[in-house]
């Protein structure tokens, strides 16, 4: 079931059930939505003990009366099955569906996404009551989509948590333990198993230094999470509901392989919650951007913008309230990024309870007279204008490489860097670059899809899973462009280290062998300088710090090298020419300068051609295509005037014709995409 919308969908979630005893509050709520310009609601995330309020006994009248209103008053629903939270009763009747931790603890009736994901209990109790929703809402017109549970993550591990994950190790190594222990090096400190059945999830209070352990148990929790999902889904599917189905992500959440969750959905959706504070608002807005580019690249559509929040959240550690234009700029960013959406958590704000001071489009004052609320209305207006733009896609053609698991078998592993590999920041730096160099990028697993791409990135891609390897050779045979840094090929799928040289299998696609890597405290540093006459045409030197990698060439040359150390003048960025194509290695964790400056430098060098010429900085600048119309935002997050010149051609959709983007505001053209040279 593909999710389609001819409009861009704004509003958010919506609890009425909080307001169940204010028959006015909904009268009143419809009457500033509709001026706020919003056309959809979240429904139903939390209301499980409003929708069965003891077992077997279901109400989804309130329900049934809200969506219908709603959606006479042009509000349509995204409906949320409610496992997110359960009710008291389901959890004291059967214990077996709360969380035990990592430490064997049972955890008490609270709070919520505190659920055992295995328990055949919950799965049986979620099934019943998505089976209830889906019957009542399977053919009414507002409901536009299925938001499955909330923001799923956590582990439990409970008895039957740790069964079906000896089950699941028995079957991966196919009922051979000894399998297992060459897999996961048990030979050491003598843990060698003798059966399945001695396998326990890893503990603080017991087995924590056998890394392939930790990565299968992580495998097996995202595993459970997505037969989770699977039962969600299949429940509304079997009542005969067919809208497309969403779960709502989180921003850098590693709990989870997300990529491996998207086969259960239609449309991928995330929460996002920059912190417009502590650093600069162009850096808050890449950083989540970023995001914005992994999850729209997990079903390479259009995706959701399920939550942001139209103020200060409550829970960040400064509830900072949104300055001007923050709002508008950042749904903006979302819909350049991809999103078909702009969603508000929440659209009214809660009396008591934990959210109580979380932002609001109504806020306990409960009028439109508010900054907030017209600034809000002004996006929905804005994304009304712009609506021909909804469903368009964005073609990349760079590839940057974010890999969960990659990131839970670095940072777990005792290595070259105990206080802190910076593997997200590695990543983040890359980002920068490839948007420094005004393209579009695809931020993706290992195991994505890697044929079509000009430019593959990846940035300290430390585990080499699937044959990942093969297709980085190939890639670059065939004419493509490769950047890889320091502490890439190092082990594989299991965390075992890679024998004879690393990075592995890429040695001579690289030119060069890894020899040493030497590892910085906090306050140390070195200098990459630019060899003179190099090929990217560097002056400037740039810090690099962490971890300097000491490599051996072979066919490689040299464009910058090491400034200070006893490892002064040895290559600290190379270049080598493999099959038609280049791969370049960057050997230390450079500064995020030498990032903005090298990757434009490369992508100019191999004509790999920005949205806009000469890209002033700080700008991010994204494109999205639709029949023959390329629309391409620009956003601008600083609190300048900048000026980009138009293609010959270009068409201005929003913004001022002349190329002038205000501070913290978003200019969008159209261009012909025959016209392309
Ligand atoms: C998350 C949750 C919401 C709400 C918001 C508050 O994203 O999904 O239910 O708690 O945070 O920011
Ligand atoms: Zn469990």
């Amino acid at each position: 079931m593909d999710f389609k919308t001819r409009h861009f969908i704004f509003g958010g979630d919506y609890n009425p059930e909080q307001w169940d005893d204010r028959e006015d509050i909904l009268e009143e709520d419809i009457r500033l939505m509709k001026k706020a310009n919003i056309n959809e609601v979240t429904l139903g995330v939390f209301a499980w003990a409003k929708e069965e309020p003891s077992e077997g006994q279901y109400d989804l009248s309130w329900l049934r009366k809200r969506v219908d209103i709603l959606y006479e008053n042009g509000i349509e629903t995204i409906l949320s099955t409610p496992s997110g939270a359960r009710p008291h009763w389901l959890a004291d009747k059967y214990p077996e569906v709360l969380r035990v931790d990592e430490s064997r603890h049972k955890d008490l009736f609270g709070e919520r996404h505190n659920h055992c994901y295995t328990s055949p209990v919950y799965r049986e109790k979620v099934w019943q009551i998505n089976h209830k929703l889906a019957e009542e809402f399977r053919h009414h017109p507002g409901i536009k989509a299925w938001h499955i549970s909330n923001e799923y993550g956590g582990e439990c591990h409970c008895p039957l948590c740790q069964q079906a994950f000896r089950n699941y190790l028995s079957e991966k190594f196919e009922g051979n333990i000894e399998k297992l222990n060459h897999a996961w090096w048990t030979a050491f400190w003598s843990k060698t198993y003798t059966s399945f059945d001695q396998i326990e999830s890893p503990s603080s209070r017991g087995e924590r230094s056998i890394f392939g352990l930790y990565l299968e148990w992580k495998r097996f929790v995202t595993k459970q999470t997505g037969e989770f999902i699977k039962n969600e889904k299949a429940a509304i599917r079997d009542a005969g509901a067919m809208q497309p189905v969403t779960i709502n992500m989180m921003y850098e959440f590693d709990g989870l392989n997300y990529a491996k969750l998207t086969k259960y959905i239609d449309v991928a959706s995330w929460d996002s919650y920059p912190e417009w504070f502590g650093h600069s608002d162009t850096d808050a807005a890449l950083s989540h951007a970023m995001y914005h580019d992994f999850i729209r690249a997990l079903k390479n559509k259009p995706f959701l913008l399920m939550e942001s929040c139209p103020t200060a959240t409550n829970w960040q550690p400064v509830s900072k309230l949104k300055k001007p234009g923050i709002v508008k700029a950042a749904g903006l960013s979302a819909v350049a990024h991809g999103a078909d959406s702009v969603q508000y958590f929440q659209i009214r704000q809660g009396r008591g309870s934990f959210e109580k001071f979380h932002g609001a489009v109504i806020d306990h004052y409960g009028k439109e007279d508010t900054r907030v609320f017209r600034e809000v209305s002004d996006t929905g207006s804005t994304l009304k204008d712009i609506s021909k733009i909804a469903g368009a896609k964005t073609h990349a053609k760079v590839a940057l490489i974010h890999d969960v698991e990659n990131r839970w078998a670095m940072e777990k592993s005792a290595g070259p860097r105990n206080c802190g590999l910076g593997y997200y920041d590695a990543v983040m730096k890359a980002y920068k670059g490839i948007k420094a160099a005004g393209l579009d990028v695809d931020v993706v697993s290992m195991d994505h899809e890697l044929s079509d791409y000009k430019l593959i990135v990846c940035p300290m891609l430390y585990m080499l899973r699937n044959g990942v390897e093969e297709k980085l050779r190939a890639h670059v045979k065939g004419g493509g462009i490769l950047i890889m840094t320091y502490w890439s090929g190092i082990v594989d799928e299991n965390d075992l280290c890679y024998l004879g040289g690393t990075p592995f299998g890429l040695m001579d696609v690289l030119g060069l062998r890894s020899e040493e890597i030497d590892s910085l405290t906090d306050e140390e540093e070195n200098e990459m300088c630019p060899v003179s006459d190099n090929a990217l045409g560097i002056t400037k030197s740039y810090k690099a710090r962490k971890l300097c990698d000491l490599v051996v060439l072979d066919t490689a040359k040299t464009l910058m090298e090491y400034g200070k150390d006893w490892y002064a003048k040895r290559p600290a960025l190379c270049e080598n020419d493999f099959g038609k194509g280049k791969a370049y290695y960057i050997c230390a964790d450079a500064d995020e300068d030498f990032y903005l400056d090298v990757i434009p430098a490369i992508t100019k060098r191999h004509r790999i051609k920005g949205l806009v010429s000469n890209l002033p900085k700080e700008l991010d600048v994204c494109s999205r295509e639709k029949d023959d119309t390329r629309y391409v935002f620009v956003s601008n997050f600083t609190g300048e005037e900048k000026k980009i010149s138009l293609p010959k051609g270009a068409k201005v959709v929003l913004g001022n014709n002349d190329g002038v983007i205000d501070p913290i505001s978003t200019l969008i053209f159209e261009e012909s995409i025959s016209s392309d040279s």
